[in-house]
């Protein structure tokens, strides 16, 4: 028997900031599943973006986008140095530059396009088809995989999860201030959640995870529970 048999999806949505990535990649080390970043490719078309000026000003220029799609090429590619599948744009990894806090502040509009996500939803999907695969984002439980066996909803108090961001980029050395990271989450999330291309929801099957008071063991172990009764 395939060992496909038994690896099964899992699929973690959820609101921005709250540790999605995290704890997707360390179920993933520990079951020896793919895990994929999905946020990191609408982040590398929104970069892509950025630097043709499609955007000015928060506006997003649709149609030029929409004519550009064929040029915007993204890709996974294993970094041994650092065992995490870097994001790679048209031949450079953009794995670093995607998570500056500019491509955040203007991710989302990009997000709700609908040939964007076709596009990318489409490569998501084609990851997937092996199984053994921990993917994290908005509509992964909802669209991307619907049948997926596991489906997680994880969230955390806004001031946390604006926290934990703030060390994270500081931590990088980014200049931030604690406020425009506030701002941004909480406007991210409102906009994911209300868009009308698969706007974030809870699928109906998913379990929540709030992670406000957890530290990052508690909630690994809190995952791998709900695997094991799968
Ligand atoms: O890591 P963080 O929570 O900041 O966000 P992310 O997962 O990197 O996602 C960045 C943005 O991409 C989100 O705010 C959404 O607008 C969009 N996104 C989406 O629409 N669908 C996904 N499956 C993943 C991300």
């Amino acid at each position: 028997m395939s060992d496909n048999l038994n690896k099964i999806i899992i699929a973690i949505d959820g609101h921005s900031s709250c540790g999605k990535s995290t704890v997707a990649k360390e179920i993933a080390r520990k079951l020896n599943y793919i895990f994929i970043d999905s946020g990191a490719m609408y982040r590398a078309v929104t970069l892509y973006c950025l630097r043709h000026n499609l955007i000015n000003n928060g506006i997003v220029n649709i149609p030029e986008l929409r004519a550009s799609l064929g040029k915007i090429k993204v890709s996974f590619r294993f970094n041994s140095e650092t065992n995490h599948n870097d994001i790679w744009l048209n031949g450079e990894n953009v794995e670093q530059e995607i998570r500056l806090l500019t491509v955040s502040q203007n991710v989302s509009p990009v997000a709700a396009v609908a040939e964007v996500r076709n596009l990318l939803v489409a490569l998501q999907q084609e990851m997937g088809k092996s199984k053994g695969i921990v993917m994290d984002g908005r509509d992964i439980g909802t669209v991307v995989f619907p049948d997926a066996e596991l489906k997680i909803f994880m969230t955390a108090q806004p001031d946390v999860r604006a926290k934990r961001r703030f060390d994270e980029l500081t931590a990088k050395g980014e200049k931030v201030s604690y406020e425009e990271i506030r701002d941004n989450i909480i406007e991210r999330d409102r906009y994911d959640e209300t868009r009308q291309e698969s706007p974030l929801r809870k699928a109906e099957n998913a379990i929540v995870l709030d992670n406000s008071y957890m530290t990052r063991e508690e909630q690994l172990d809190w995952v791998l529970d709900q695997v094991a009764e799968i």
